[in-house]
């Protein structure tokens, strides 16, 4: 039976409610008619015999028959598809070995991971010179169409060829400073074009770029040069975020006077404030001419590139040379220095970019990430580029100068493909619509999500407002440490359902655990989510610490790659990710995902935002304390707080009872949008005198509000 009638097919239709229900209707009668067809579960286990009978991937994936004969490939024969999927690549030398990996730290060998062995290829060679090698046109295409913070700057978009140049004048910069093939290179920028130079020049000529977020203050950046041996950092004088000015490079001043980075020789700074541009006044002006500058370490990189020339072969690098390491936050301890390689990892991003968001060849991709972040590394540079797409560079916010910034920025760009953060979904939802609809979006025809599960209340308003109920949201679940996306619709593939990330990409295979028992459970089901088996884009350790990627990633499940996220497989395969297992509250013997309680109260009309933790209670064993930022025209009242708790209640059951309701205007987030759980809950336990480090805030001031007015701090 031909289930190629599946495909998402919402109508213009712009009431929230109508097209929710449209949305499970069509999603229940696709399950009661493609029972096996789409059960993951049962065709995940019976070894089938691929229907897929091409020796080549195709260009696109169009339905979920398509997609099962390809995933079944995809498990059965790793070798096979991935070899398929390496073409789309150009290698120097093409790799004999595909895998060759054990995830069962039990084994002699231990965890290793190595796909592509053998193969040589240079990353940058593929984002840039290849295009134009195979299509002189190419040189022509923009590549990159930057969007500066003030929308009224003029810049100029960098085509292919512009982009090409710059990398390899800039990569000459790098080797005259002695940087070689393996060398640490840290990379502290504002979202410009010249953070795509730096990053693709590191990848030119073989060096490990760690990028190290804007956002961060001195002292974490010195922790991630030290930690990496750092030589030579990247930066700008300057960057603009929201009107306004971030001094980045007196910050790298400040971080290279502590002890641990005497180690950093080269300062490489960017010009934020191009010539052409010389005239225009920002919040940045006032500041110009009183950098510090170090003669012998500091170099303004625009005068380096007048003194070097055009030549730059790539460097031809072994499929597993890292590419880049990337700093995480673990949920204790110091950040985790993620390595990524290169043939995997390009191998990987490339394929997802190409098929999940369905790109086709002109459209224009905005992704609202900082490359400071993984989705920035591959979803903004290597994914869009090693497919010759043009990808939209955004410097600002999306509130600046009001909240139809992104709308606007889509109108001016025409932008097709749009992917940003549920965050800035929920914080633009909270304001009046006619911010959205004012603006056309005509241009839009897929809008992506990623970073924290999507409530429906977002998830739909984003579909209906945003998308005029004709854009499918891509869900993507995916992580720092698996390189890219790993669960997620396939743009136009098969039918949405609010919430959920829907079905694993090719060559992963999920697997739920009970958390107590620590066995497998069978779908349908919720447990801790795990992956059964390698796939290209998986990070291949920690930085020079192959013994705590074991124990975190590995110990937990012998034999699997352990997420640290509880995840629902339904009874047609979806998957709908719960939260992070550790944000479960126990109470008198319930567990209480927060992010379902978080869901309940978002859903709630006037709530813009909430953060659930708990606190010891001698009773319960845990409390339920709930931040929750209201809309703009919703005020705080006592009824409004009775009325929360009751949602709560009759939302998730009877036994859920948030204990205090705490209004608030914000809630502590890091720059890339997560709230900060850690110190909400030291707030509550309460533990106020040792918060840690609260630097890396966005707005570190709120965390003092929440302290006085919580009742649990009296
Ligand atoms: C964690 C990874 C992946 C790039 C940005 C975040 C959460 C991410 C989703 C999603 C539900 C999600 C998970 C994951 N997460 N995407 N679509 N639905 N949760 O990278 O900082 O490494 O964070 O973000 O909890 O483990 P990251």
């Amino acid at each position: 039976k031909s289930s190629s009638k599946l495909s998402h097919n919402f109508t213009n239709n712009n009431e929230i409610h109508t097209s929710a229900a449209r949305t499970s209707a069509l999603l229940s009668t696709s399950i009661g008619f493609q029972l096996n067809p789409i059960n993951i579960t049962s065709y995940r286990l019976a070894s089938t015999n691929s229907t897929w009978n091409e020796s080549s991937l195709p260009d696109k994936i169009k339905s979920l028959d398509e997609y099962k004969a390809l995933y079944d490939l995809s498990i059965n024969d790793p070798e096979r598809f991935w070899k398929m999927a390496a073409e789309h690549l150009d290698w120097y030398r093409f790799p004999t070995k595909i895998k060759n990996t054990e995830f069962d730290y039990r084994t002699d060998r231990g965890v290793d991971i190595k796909w592509y062995e053998d193969g040589i290829l240079n990353v940058c060679y593929n984002c840039l010179d290849r295009h134009i090698d195979h299509d002189s046109s190419a040189s022509k295409q923009v590549a990159v169409v930057f969007e500066p913070d003030t929308p009224t700057e003029t810049r100029h978009h960098v085509t292919y060829g512009e982009l090409l140049r710059d990398v390899k004048k800039f990569a000459n910069v790098l080797k005259k400073h002695g940087v070689k093939k393996g060398d640490r290179v840290t990379v502290y920028m504002p979202m410009v074009v010249d953070a795509c130079v730096a990053l693709l020049a590191c990848a030119r000529i073989g060096a490990i770029h760690s990028v190290v977020f804007g956002g961060f203050s001195a002292s974490n950046v010195a922790e991630r040069i030290s930690d990496c041996d750092s030589t030579v950092v990247i930066t700008s004088d300057f960057g603009l975020r929201g009107g306004k000015c971030s001094p980045l490079k007196s910050k790298i001043d400040q971080a290279l006077k502590m002890k641990q980075c005497s180690n950093v020789r080269t300062v490489l700074v960017f010009e934020r404030n191009y010539g052409n541009n010389a005239d225009v006044k920002d919040a940045c002006s006032d500041q110009r001419g009183t950098l510090e500058w170090k003669e012998g370490r500091d170099f303004w990189a625009h005068k380096e590139m007048e003194t070097v020339n055009e030549n730059c072969p790539p460097e031809k690098m072994n499929a597993e040379d890292p590419l880049f390491i990337l700093y995480t936050s673990g949920s204790t301890g110091k950040p985790k220095g993620i390595v990524h390689t290169t043939g995997g990892y390009l191998t990987y991003t490339s394929l997802t970019f190409k098929y999940i968001f369905d790109y086709n060849p002109g459209d224009v991709y905005m992704c609202t990430a900082d490359i400071g972040w993984i989705t920035g590394h591959s979803y903004i540079i290597y994914g869009p580029l090693s497919n010759r797409a043009t990808t939209v560079v955004f410097e600002g916010v999306p509130t600046y100068p009001d909240v139809s910034r992104f709308w606007n920025v889509v109108d001016k760009h025409q932008v097709n493909i749009f992917y940003t953060a549920p965050t800035a979904i929920r914080s633009l939802m909270a304001h009046d619509d006619k911010y959205v609809t004012k603006t056309s979006r005509q241009s839009l025809r897929i809008l992506g999500s990623v970073g924290e599960p999507i409530n429906s209340e977002a998830w739909k308003w984003y579909h209906s407002v945003v998308g005029d109920g004709r854009c499918p949201i891509i869900d993507t679940w995916w992580q720092t440490e698996t390189g890219g996306v790993m669960i997620t619709p396939i743009a136009n593939a098969w039918e949405l359902e609010p919430s959920s990330a829907t079905l694993p990409f090719f060559g992963i295979k999920t697997q739920l655990f009970d958390k107590s028992t620590k066995k497998p459970l069978t779908p349908p089901n919720t447990g801790e989510l795990c992956i059964q088996d390698s796939w290209p884009g998986q990070a291949r350790s920690l930085y020079r610490n192959h013994e705590r990627f074991v124990d975190v990633y590995f110990k937990q499940y012998p034999g699997y790659y352990f997420t640290g996220d509880g995840c629902e497989i339904k009874k047609n395969g979806y998957h709908c990710i719960t939260g992070r297992v550790d944000d479960v509250l126990v109470i008198s013997g319930h567990n209480i995902g927060t992010a379902e309680v978080e869901a309940a109260l978002n859903e709630h009309a006037g709530v813009s935002e909430s953060a659930v933790v708990g606190y010891p209670d001698k009773k319960k064993n845990q409390g339920m304390y709930c931040f929750v930022v209201l809309k703009d025209d919703t005020k705080e009242s006592e009824e409004l707080r009775k009325d929360l708790i009751k949602s709560v209640r009759n939302t998730i059951g009877a036994h859920v009872n948030p204990d205090v309701i705490h209004f608030t205007p914000d809630l502590p987030k890091t720059r890339s949008g997560k709230i900060m759980r850690r110190i909400l809950r030291k707030i509550v336990e309460p533990d106020t005198s040792n918060l840690g480090d609260i630097s890396t805030l966005t707005d570190p001031s709120i965390v003092k509000e929440l302290i006085k007015k919580s009742p649990r701090t009296k």
